[in-house]
Order: structure tokens, then C-alpha cells, then sequence
């Protein structure tokens, strides 16, 4: 697996609903993750509208796995798992 994507979506329902405490999570990838982990802050990636508002905050990985509810732990436990076990 060369990188893993991934965009946290900072429209404000998922920015007041918890995305807030997603913005640093970039200090916490363990220093082996260095290079393999690309992460963005994006507009409203539109789930809110077509899923719910009660799944934010949304996180979209890879282009095509959607997170919702994600928290930080969720977030770093699925990078882990896409790296391989990496962690
Ligand atoms: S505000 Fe996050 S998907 Fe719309």
C-alpha cells in the first residue's frame, strides 16, 4: 500500500460536530507512518446532505471509503489497518 488519503471535512456541521479535533492529528501519527499518510482539510464533502447530519463528522479515505462518526481513535485505527498493521 504506497499512501493512504485522507480529507477531513471542515464544512461546518462536521467542523462543530467534532472535526475540530481532527485538525491535529497529523502530530499524532507515529513517526514510522512519516510519508505514507497525506492529509487534507476540505469543504463540505456533501455527505451531510446525502447521508445525515447525525453522521458527522466525515471523513473520506482513499477516494472512495466514507468514515462517519469519526473521532481521531476511529481515524488512526483505520490508517493503521490500511498500512498494514503498520502502526
Ligand atoms: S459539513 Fe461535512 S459533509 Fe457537509
Amino acid at each position: 500500500m504506497e499512501k493512504v488519503k485522507v480529507e477531513i471535512c471542515c464544512g461546518t456541521a462536521c467542523y462543530l460536530l467534532g472535526a475540530a479535533n481532527m485538525m491535529d492529528i497529523e502530530d499524532k501519527l507515529p513517526a514510522e507512518w512519516s510519508g505514507k499518510v497525506e492529509i487534507e482539510a476540505k469543504p463540505c464533502l456533501e455527505f451531510c446532505e446525502r447521508e445525515n447530519l447525525g453522521g458527522a463528522p466525515y471523513v473520506r479515505i482513499n477516494d472512495t471509503e466514507v468514515m462517519a462518526q469519526a473521532t481521531p481513535d476511529k481515524l488512526l485505527t483505520r490508517i493503521g489497518e490500511l498500512l498494514g498493521g503498520a502502526a
